[in-house]
């Protein structure tokens, strides 16, 4: 087998989102200082910045929305230099972009099949809610990591519309942290 073709059958798509506890990833008005920490929980870990460091390293690239690309310029990039790529139909000044990124117009198979799962193995999906969804729908995710941040926002952007259908997930994981965060993760069922 050609390390491409080993690639191709090891790729892993994880979404990971953060989500308040009513099930939204941003307000209305798209501020994000509901995803301050603000409560203790004694019983939950912490993680150093060593340790976060570390896990970091191990994502192989990135990919978001535009939405999602246009919010982390103005908000400060969070994805170092890890390769990430920026679903959009739109033209963008490449110019301008950082060199990690690189932009995709297509069908989302294509992009991970084709494009991703020969060079990169552990690649997130790191939103919005349409692009995340439209992977949902496609098939195209493998890992579910949600974070429940530890607040009800009554309005906002929701994670799931109810253009998906019923479909059952294995728990892998649970990290409740100090800061009364949750993470929980999941795998798809395979067939
Ligand atoms: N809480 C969290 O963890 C978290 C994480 C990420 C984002 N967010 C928030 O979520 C919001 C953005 O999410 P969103 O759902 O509005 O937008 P999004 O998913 O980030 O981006 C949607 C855009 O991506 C492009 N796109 C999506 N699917 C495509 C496809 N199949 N082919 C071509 N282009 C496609 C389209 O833009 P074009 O017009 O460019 O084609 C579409 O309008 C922001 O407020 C952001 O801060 C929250």
């Amino acid at each position: 087998m050609s390390r491409t073709e080993d690639n191709a059958r090891k790729r892993s798509v994880t979404l990971h989102m953060v989500s308040s506890l009513d099930g939204f990833i941003a307000k209305k008005d798209n501020s994000v200082s509901w995803l301050d920490s603000g409560s203790v929980y004694e019983a939950g870990v912490s993680i150093s910045q060593e340790e976060a460091v570390t896990f970091l390293k191990t994502i192989d690239c990135y990919v978001l929305g535009s939405r999602t690309y246009e919010d982390a310029l103005e908000l400060g990039w969070p994805y170092g230099d890890t390769p990430a790529v920026v679903v959009s139909s739109r033209e963008w000044p490449l110019a301008s972009a950082r060199k990690s990124v690189e932009f995709y117009s297509g069908d989302l198979k294509t992009l991970v099949d084709a494009k991703l799962a020969p060079r990169y193995r552990n690649i997130w999906l790191v939103g919005g809610a349409i692009l995340c969804q439209r992977f949902l729908e496609l098939g195209l995710v493998d890992q579910i990591r949600l974070t429940i941040a530890p607040v009800l926002l009554g309005e906002g952007l929701r994670l799931f519309s109810d253009s998906l259908t019923e479909e059952r997930w294995n728990l892998k994981n649970v990290v409740a942290y100090k800061n009364g965060f949750v993470e929980l993760s999941y795998s798809a069922r395979t067939a």
